[in-house]
């Protein structure tokens, strides 16, 4: 058996630290859009026994230790089904190292097509359980669409579906760890945080362009100070008619939000002279 799965990319369109949590984790209150940039999963189910994953490409780890192997695992284990074989092919679109959420969408990409394909009849708070074993971006990944996310990102709330705007990605060289951006912002310090409810206000009353105004992401900041260039591709981002733009996660890539479609094409062409992964994407809602 053969699956197809497609691992839409994940955009953080504001993210906003509450605190630092004794677990080694902060308390997050971000708004994540699901964007038409995507990886292809291709899983293969056969009756050998074992989990593997392969990518086209050589970054990201492939074997038993791909994100995509580790949520095979744990969807087998959990789902009493142990003597499943695995084979996964991952063809990746989706910048690694971004702040996109590649590696979290291939993993979910990995737990909807089991569960649905083998009629595994996990629900979907079990779902999201164990996509929060896996990384605290996976259970976004898995519901997908336009969601306000809280805790360490595993508290979903569905917002209305963003639509009729365009989101230019642009990630310049370079990578952040993760765990060094959380570490070198201080909750404490954070003077100014996002407006998230004024934008969910926005989202609601269909006024995108003050949606996209109100984008803002607290661990730009210090992010910027370790990578020079993602300040003034946001500011390009304006420049060229962003209605707003911020940086998505921890990093590096920043996303534009544009209601004109031209002047997102403009952008994207303009951006991709300078850095090659750059992208026009369209926000992308669960079928
Ligand atoms: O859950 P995940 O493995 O994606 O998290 C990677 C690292 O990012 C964590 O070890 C932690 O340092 C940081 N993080 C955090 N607060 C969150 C999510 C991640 O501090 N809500």
């Amino acid at each position: 058996m053969t699956i197809h799965e497609k691992a839409y990319a994940k955009v953080n369109l504001s993210l906003d630290v509450l605190r630092k949590r004794g677990d080694g984790y902060h308390d997050l209150r971000m708004i994540a859009q699901t964007v038409s940039l995507c990886d292809d999963v291709t899983i293969e189910l056969t009756d050998k026994g074992g989990v593997y994953a392969e990518c086209d490409m050589d970054r990201v780890p492939g074997g038993g230790d791909n994100l995509a192997a580790i949520a095979a695992k744990k969807f087998f284990e959990r789902a009493k089904s142990p003597n499943v074989g695995v084979f996964i092919k991952i063809k990746k679109r989706i910048p690694v190292g971004a702040g996109l959420g590649g590696g979290s969408a291939d993993a979910a990409a990995v737990l909807r097509a089991l569960n649905r394909e083998l009629d595994a009849g996990l629900t979907e708070s079990e779902m999201f359980e164990l996509a929060l074993g896996i990384g605290s971006d996976v259970p976004f990944c898995v519901a997908g669409g336009t969601r306000m996310m809280e805790g360490r990102g595993e508290i979903l709330t569905a917002l209305p579906p963003l639509k009729g705007c365009y989101i230019v990605l642009c990630k310049p060289p370079g990578s952040l760890s993760t765990k060094r951006v959380f570490g070198g912002t201080d909750a404490v310090a954070i003077k100014n945080h996002p407006d998230t409810y004024g934008m969910i206000k926005a989202l609601e009353t269909g006024d995108i362009p003050g949606f996209g105004r109100g984008m803002f992401n607290v661990l730009e900041e210090y992010a910027s100070k370790l990578n020079g260039e993602i300040a003034p591709i946001r500011k390009g981002m304006i420049d060229l008619g962003a209605d707003g733009a911020c940086m998505t996660g921890t990093g590096t890539a920043v996303a534009g939000l544009f209601t004109d479609l031209n002047a997102a094409q403009t952008a994207a062409e303009s951006l991709s002279k300078v850095y090659m992964e750059t992208y026009l994407t369209e926000p992308v809602s669960p079928p």
